[in-house]
C-alpha cells in the first residue's frame, strides 16, 4: 500500500517542481530571519548573579515566539516537518545574548521563518514576520515576563534581516530558489529535501 502511494505521489512532485529543462529542478529556498532586540538600560551586573541566565533568557524568548506563532504563522520548518513540530522549536530558533556595554544588552534571535505574507492563524488576514514581531515588542512580549525584567525596557525598534539558504547539494538561484541539477533517472528526486543542513551550519555560511 505504501509503495503504491509513493509511486502515485512521485509524478505529482515532478510536475510541481520541474521547470524549464527537464534536468533542472527548483524548490523554494529556506528563509532564515534574524531579529535583534537591544536593551540600553539593563542591570548588566545583576545578570551574572542569575543562575542559568542564558537558559532562562532563551526559554523566555522562545515562549514569546511561540506566542506570536499562535496568532500569526511565522515559524517555518523543513518540508517534512509537521506544523506541531515547527511550533515546538519555532523554526529551530537560536537565541543568543551578549553584554554590549555598561547597561547595554542585546538579544539575537535567528529562526527559519515562513515567507511573507504570513497568515493569521484564525482569520483571513496577512502580515509580515517583521511587522508581527514588532507588534509583539510594542506589546511587551520581550520585556514583561519575569525572566526578562532585569533587562529593563527594550529599544522601541527591532533590527531585522533575512537570508535564503539551500539544502546540501543545491545552489541558490534567483535570490530565493534552490536549483538541483542532476539527471532525474540517476537519483531519486526526493533526497533533495531529505538532509537539511543543521541550522548552525546555515548561519555560518
Ligand atoms: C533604568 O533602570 C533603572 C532601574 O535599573 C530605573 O530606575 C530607571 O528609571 C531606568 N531608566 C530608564 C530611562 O528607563
Ligand atoms: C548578534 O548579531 C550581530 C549582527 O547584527 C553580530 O555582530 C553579533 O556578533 C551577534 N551576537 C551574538 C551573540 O550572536
Amino acid at each position: 500500500m505504501i509503495r503504491y502511494l509513493q509511486l502515485a505521489l512521485i509524478p505529482c512532485f515532478l510536475a510541481v517542481h520541474v521547470v524549464g529543462d527537464s534536468n533542472e529542478v527548483t524548490v523554494p529556498a529556506v528563509r532564515v530571519v534574524r531579529l535583534q532586540v537591544d536593551y540600553r538600560n539593563a542591570s548588566v551586573s545583576d545578570l551574572q548573579k542569575i543562575h542559568k541566565w542564558n537558559a532562562i533568557m532563551r526559554n523566555s524568548v522562545l515562549a514569546s515566539l511561540k506566542f506570536i506563532n499562535k496568532h500569526w504563522l511565522i515559524c517555518g520548518g523543513s518540508p517534512s516537518d509537521t506544523p506541531t513540530s515547527s511550533n515546538a522549536d519555532c523554526g529551530k530558533a537560536q537565541v543568543t545574548g551578549e553584554i554590549v556595554g555598561d547597561r547595554h544588552y542585546r538579544i539575537n534571535v535567528t529562526l527559519i521563518a515562513e515567507r511573507d505574507p504570513v497568515k493569521n492563524a484564525k482569520v483571513g488576514a496577512t502580515s509580515t514576520v517583521y511587522a508581527v514581531a514588532h507588534i509583539g515588542l510594542k506589546g511587551g512580549i520581550f520585556q514583561y515576563t519575569n525572566a526578562l525584567k532585569t533587562l529593563g525596557k527594550p529599544e522601541p525598534k527591532l533590527a531585522f534581516d533575512e537570508a535564503f539558504f539551500c539544502y546540501r547539494g543545491a545552489t541558490l538561484v534567483d535570490t530565493d530558489k534552490c536549483r538541483k541539477e542532476r539527471r532525474l533517472r540517476d537519483s531519486p528526486l526526493l533526497d533533495a529535501v531529505d538532509t537539511p543542513i543543521p541550522i548552525a551550519n546555515l548561519l555560518a555560511l
